[in-house]
């Protein structure tokens, strides 16, 4: 059985659709800190099912003792943590504690519980302000701000216990920008507060929750002047660990895996492929470059398709239809209105 940490988040809950088609069984543990139970209900809807969830924190080594006590657990695909980049400048130790600590100590269970097999939700953050594009796995690493910093040593303490033991099996996932939502339009990307992200920002200006989107910066070196990035389907993403998992024991090295489409696109191609998509107006202005942004940040991702046998297959028009399904159907995302 797979433990899916995190598995209730935005991504966590797009992958155990994944993993239930692919027929693998599953139980979530999640402490809801940046999700609802309403998310795991309408998983439950889409595939018809019930799905087994532990509520407990990484952190806590007898809430996930129990965990491996209760279901035969062979392998870990790891997405809880906290992801807000602000945040982590503002709180750096609460994201050390939640995902340098919450990974130790899931580390340590596992370990216990002779369970070494590990797919980890890492970010392509961990290139830092790469010196060209597309960018390949072998790229130098670095981080500016905690968050990336947390990924990063998560990397590095995965490696370290591969060395000391190399009968681990460690995949570190680096996604690009995940977008997008189920086709149904009954799960999908639900912030909290005022969205940090483009996408989720965009989706709000669309459905009027918000009134105009700001485009950080209109001088960077790119097509429009406008940062450019690789958005992901989070449906393609998901499948992605579907695939790692599949060849997981035949990998007898740290596998560092970039998930991207390797096409970039600016802020203003996605507000135009959102408005064709959404048929409404994203009224935008041009605002100060935000700080830390990169201008321009895309993958390539021909090592997933020769090491995974996966690619990208959905594009940004239907990352907009999917995403615009989700916002509105849902103007308060998973909150009763
Ligand atoms: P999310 O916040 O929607 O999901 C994370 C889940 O983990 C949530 O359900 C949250 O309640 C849970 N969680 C957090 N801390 C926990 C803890 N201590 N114990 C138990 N559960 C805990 O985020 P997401 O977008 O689904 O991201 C999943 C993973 O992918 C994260 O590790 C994130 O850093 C990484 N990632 C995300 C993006 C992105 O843009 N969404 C990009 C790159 C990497
Ligand atoms: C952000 C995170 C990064 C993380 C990635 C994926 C920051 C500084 N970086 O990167 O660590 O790995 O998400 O989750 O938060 N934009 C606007 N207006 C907005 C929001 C964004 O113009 O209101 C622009 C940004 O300048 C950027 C692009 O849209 O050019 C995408 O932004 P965003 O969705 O926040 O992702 P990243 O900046 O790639």
């Amino acid at each position: 059985m797979v433990l899916v940490t995190g598995g209730a988040g935005y991504i966590g809950s797009h992958t155990i659709i994944a993993l239930d088609e692919a027929g693998y069984d599953f139980v979530v543990f999640d402490n809801f800190c940046n999700s609802s139970k309403e998310s795991i209900t309408r998983v439950e809807n889409i595939i018809d099912k019930k799905i087994k969830v532990i509520e407990g924190d990484i952190r806590d080594a007898k809430a996930l003792q129990s965990v491996f006590d209760t279901y035969k657990i062979d392998s870990v695909i790891h997405f809880a943590g906290l992801k807000a980049v602000g945040e982590s400048v503002e709180k750096p130790l609460k994201y050390y504690d939640y995902n340098v600590n919450g990974t130790v100590v899931l580390c340590d269970a596992m370990s216990k519980n002779g369970v070494k097999k590990i797919v980890f939700s890492s970010s392509a953050t961990v290139y830092g302000d790469p010196a060209t594009t597309p960018i390949t796995e072998d790229f130098p690493l670095s981080a500016t701000n905690p968050y990336g910093r947390s990924k990063l040593m998560i990397e590095e303490i995965l490696r370290d216990i591969y060395v000391s033991d190399n009968s681990w099996k460690v995949v570190l996932l680096r996604y690009f920008n995940p977008v997008g939502a189920h086709e149904s339009g009954t799960i999908g990307e639900d912030p909290n507060g005022i969205p940090n992200n483009l996408m989720p920002f965009i989706a709000q200006t669309a459905v009027g929750k918000r009134d105009v989107l700001s485009v950080f910066g209109d001088d960077y070196d790119t097509k429009d002047g406008s940062g450019v990035r690789d958005y992901i389907h989070v449906v393609d993403l998901a499948d992605g660990h579907v695939k790692a998992l599949n060849k997981i024991d035949g990998f007898d090295e740290v596998m560092s895996i970039n998930l991207g489409t390797g096409n970039g696109y600016s802020v203003i191609e996605m507000v135009k492929a959102f408005e064709r998509a959404s048929g409404k107006k994203v009224p935008y202005k041009t605002a100060p470059r935000r700080s830390g942004d990169i201008a321009t940040c895309f993958a390539d991702p021909s090592y997933a398709k020769d090491i995974l046998g996966w690619v990208a297959t959905k594009g940004v028009d239907q990352m907009c239809e999917d995403s615009w399904r989700w916002q509105s159907n849902n103007p308060n995302g998973y909150a009763k209105s």
